[in-house]
């Protein structure tokens, strides 16, 4: 769970009913919408982690309806909000928001295999054992050649690369020395440890990356 983060680090604010709103998932959905009608496999089952509000996977189930798409998220809040966009939605590939708590060792173990797993903005949040035991737990959950697809703020070799990463990240750094920006290049060494392999490093709008990884 996170603990202490800086206010900019998951600002979300009430709309109707459950509904919370967050301008950042606002901004980058349509760039993800289009990221993932060129990575996600055509098919199958596709499990986002940390799904936030719940604003991203409504417009992903909605964009590629082939796939059958689970919400999970760890807030209780944001299983509600979840849960509130989806009713919505009337969409039949967007299955009930489950409560997970993707840092926790051993949860692969319990769960279905996922051809598609997905996660924005959260490794900047966590710290490294965090996502360290994230990448290992996706990887034993994804089906043979499942992908994987990590979004977000990375470091380039161990640097930030403007003004508003290297700010964020300190703040983020004050709030908790565990947590921060992680380096692109180790980031992509810990899927290899957990037998993934790295297919496609994106570049994406705000300076973030779309780090793409194939299971065997
Ligand atoms: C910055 S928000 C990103 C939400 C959403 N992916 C988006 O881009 O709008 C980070 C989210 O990670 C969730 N989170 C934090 N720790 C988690 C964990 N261990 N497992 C699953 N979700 C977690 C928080 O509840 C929060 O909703």
């Amino acid at each position: 769970m996170m603990s202490k983060l800086p206010p900019s680090a998951s600002i979300a604010t009430a709309l109707s009913g459950d509904k919370l709103h967050a301008p950042s998932a606002e901004r980058n959905a349509e760039a993800l919408t289009d990221l993932l009608t060129r990575i996600a496999p055509p098919t199958g089952q596709a499990l986002e982690i940390a799904s936030g509000t719940g604003q991203h996977i409504t417009g992903f189930a909605r964009a590629l309806p082939n796939l059958i798409w689970t919400p999970s998220e760890v807030s209780a809040e944001r299983i509600a909000s979840i849960a509130a966009y989806r009713s919505e939605a009337h969409l039949p590939n967007l299955n009930t928001p489950i409560n997970l708590d993707a840092c926790a060792s051993g949860w692969s173990r319990e769960s279905m295999r996922y051809d598609l797993i997905l996660t924005v903005n959260l490794l900047h949040l966590i710290s490294t054992l965090a996502a360290k035991t994230l990448i290992a737990e996706v990887a034993d959950a994804l089906t043979p050649g499942g992908t994987l697809m990590l979004y977000g703020p990375f470091l380039r070799d161990n640097q930030t690369t403007s003004d508003g990463d290297a700010r964020f990240h300190a703040d983020l750094q004050a709030s908790d020395p565990a947590i921060g920006y992680k380096d692109r290049d180790t980031v992509l060494g810990w899927g290899q440890s957990a037998r993934l392999i790295p297919t496609q490093c994106i570049d994406m709008p705000a300076n973030n990356l779309a780090l793409v990884f194939k299971s065997p």
